[in-house]
C-alpha cells in the first residue's frame, strides 16, 4: 500500500502516456497522492484535463507560470513528493536529465530534487539500444536513478524489441519497492560475471558448461534496483540483458578477465559466472577434420585465469567486497569454505549443482552464504531472492545509510 505518500509523476511525450492515466488510477486506489507535471509534448497525447481529472489536483506543465511560481515553485514542487516518476521517460528526456538541462518544467524539476527517481522508459526499439541512450541509462544509474523496464513486444512502430514502458502495475510494483526499500546502494559501483564462458577447441567447436545466467543477471538487476551503477560482464546466454545496466558480451575467460579489469575502482565485485577452468591449449584456426582410420584427436587443456581469485588479490585496487561462487556437487559447505580461503574472497555464495538440484537453468536456488563469520543456510528461494537478498546484504556491508537519511 501506499497510504499518504505523495508520487510526482512526470508524463513525457510518447505514445504511452496514455497508460499513465491507468498509473494514477492504480496508485490513487493505493492511498497514494499523485501530482503530475505534463511536458508540452505530452500534451500532445493526453490532456491536462484528463489528468487533472484523475490527481484531482491541477497539472503543472508551465515553467514561467506566474501563478505557478507563486503557489508552489519548480523547487517547492520537487521537494514536495515522497517520488519522482518519470512515466513515459522519452529518450530526449532521458539525455536532458543525463545532461543536467533545466530547459523546461520536467528537466528541472528533476534537477532540483533531492528525492529518489524513478524512470519507466518507453521508446522505440534503435533509440533504446542506441549507444547514446544507453550511456545516459548507465549515468542516470550511476547518480541513483531507478529504472523498471522497458519490456520487451511489439511496439507502437511495429518493430520488434525493448522499449515498449513497462505496464502499470509493474511500475506500482517497483515503486512500492522503492519506497520500502530506498536506495542503500546510490553512488556505488558494482561488477558482476554472469553466465559461462565458451573456449573455442576449433571454429566451431567449443568447451562450456550449462549455466544460463539467471543467477548473475538476477543479481545485476538487484543490485542497480538498490541504486547501484553495474557493470555486467556475461558470457553467452540465451537471457535478455538487464534494462538500463551495462552489459558487457564476452566469450571466453580471456576476454571475460580483460573485460573485468576495465572498469577500473570498483565497490563490489560479484563472480557469479560459471568461468571453464580449462581452454584448448592451440585452438585450432580451421575446423578439426576427421582422417579415415586415424584415431580422434586428443585435446591438450591449458588452465585458464581464475577471475575471482585475480580481483580478489589486486591489491590497492580490489574491491572493498568480493563474493564468488561455489559450484559444487559434493560437499557442498565444506569446499566453498576451502575455496573462499584459497581464492582470498569476502563471501563465498554455495551452490549446489548436481542434476538433482536443478540449479542450472532452474528458477530456484538453495544456498549457503559462506563468510569469515560462518555459514548461513537459506531456504529454497526463486533465483531473483537469492539475489535480492544478496543486494541487501552487500547494502548493509557497504555501510547502508541510517533510515532516517534514507526516508528524508
Ligand atoms: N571463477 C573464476 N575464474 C575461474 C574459475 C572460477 O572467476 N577461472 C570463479 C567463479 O565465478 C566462482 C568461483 O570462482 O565465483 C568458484 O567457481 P567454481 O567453478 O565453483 O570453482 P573452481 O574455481 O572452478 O574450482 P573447482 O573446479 O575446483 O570446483
Amino acid at each position: 500500500m501506499l497510504n499518504g505518500k505523495r508520487i510526482l509523476l512526470i508524463v513525457a511525450g510518447g505514445i504511452a502516456a496514455f497508460k499513465s492515466q491507468e498509473l494514477i488510477r492504480l496508485l490513487r486506489k493505493r492511498g497514494a497522492a499523485v501530482r503530475c507535471v505534463l511536458t508540452e509534448a505530452g500534451a500532445e497525447f493526453v490532456t491536462p484535463l484528463s489528468l487533472q481529472a484523475l490527481t484531482e489536483d491541477r497539472v503543472y506543465s508551465d515553467m514561467f507560470s506566474l501563478t505557478d511560481e507563486s503557489e508552489m515553485g519548480h523547487i517547492q514542487l520537487s521537494r514536495d513528493a515522497d517520488l519522482l516518476v518519470v512515466a513515459p521517460a522519452t529518450a530526449n528526456l532521458l539525455a536532458r536529465m543525463a545532461a543536467g538541462l533545466a530547459d523546461d518544467l520536467a528537466s528541472t524539476v528533476l534537477l532540483a530534487t533531492d528525492k529518489p527517481v524513478l524512470a519507466a522508459p518507453a521508446m522505440n526499439v534503435r533509440m533504446w539500444t542506441h549507444a547514446a541512450t544507453a550511456a545516459n541509462v548507465a549515468t542516470l544509474r550511476g547518480r541513483g536513478v531507478a529504472f523498471v523496464g522497458p519490456n520487451e513486444g511489439v511496439m507502437a512502430c511495429n518493430e520488434f524489441g525493448p522499449g515498449r514502458m513497462s505496464e502499470p502495475e509493474e511500475i506500482v510494483a517497483a515503486i512500492e519497492a522503492l519506497l520500502a526499500k530506498g536506495r542503500p546502494l546510490a553512488g556505488k559501483r558494482a561488477l558482476v560475471t554472469s553466465g559461462p564462458t565458451r573456449e573455442a577447441i576449433d571454429p566451431v567447436r567449443y568447451i562450456s558448461n550449462h549455466s544460463s545466467g539467471k543467477q548473475g543477471h538476477a543479481i545485476a538487476t538487484a543490485l542497480a534496483c538498490l541504486g547501484a551503477e553495474v557493470t555486467l560482464v556475461s558470457g553467452p546466454v540465451a537471457i535478455a540483458d538487464p534494462p538500463g545496466l551495462k552489459v558487457v558480451k564476452v566469450e571466453s575467460a580471456d576476454e571475460m578477465l580483460a573485460a573485468c579489469l576495465q572498469p577500473g575502482a570498483v565497490d563490489v565485485a560479484v563472480c557469479a559466472a560459471a568461468v571453464a577452468d580449462w581452454k584448448a591449449a592451440r585452438p585450432a584456426s580451421a575446423k578439426l577434420k576427421k582422417k579415415p582410420g586415424a584415431a580422434p584427436p586428443s585435446l591438450e587443456l591449458a588452465p585458464n585465469p581464475d577471475i575471482l581469485a585475480t580481483l580478489s588479490k589486486a591489491g590497492p585496487k580490489r574491491p572493498k567486497l568480493v563474493v564468488g561462487f561455489a559450484a559444487e556437487t559434493e560437499n557442498l559447505v565444506a569446499n566453498a569454505v576451502d575455496k573462499r580461503r584459497r581464492k582470498g574472497c569476502d563471501w563465498i555464495v554455495a551452490n549446489d549443482v548436481s542434476p538433482a538440484a536443478g540449479t542450472f537453468g532452474g528458477e530456484r536456488n538453495t544456498v549457503h552464504l559462506v563468510s569469515a563469520g560462518g555459514v548461513e543456510e537459506w531456504p529454497t528461494l526463486a533465483k531473483e531472492e537469492v539475489a535480492a537478498r544478496l543486494a541487501d546484504r552487500i547494502a548493509d556491508h557497504l555501510g547502508r545509510p541510517r533510515p532516517a537519511a534514507a526516508a528524508e
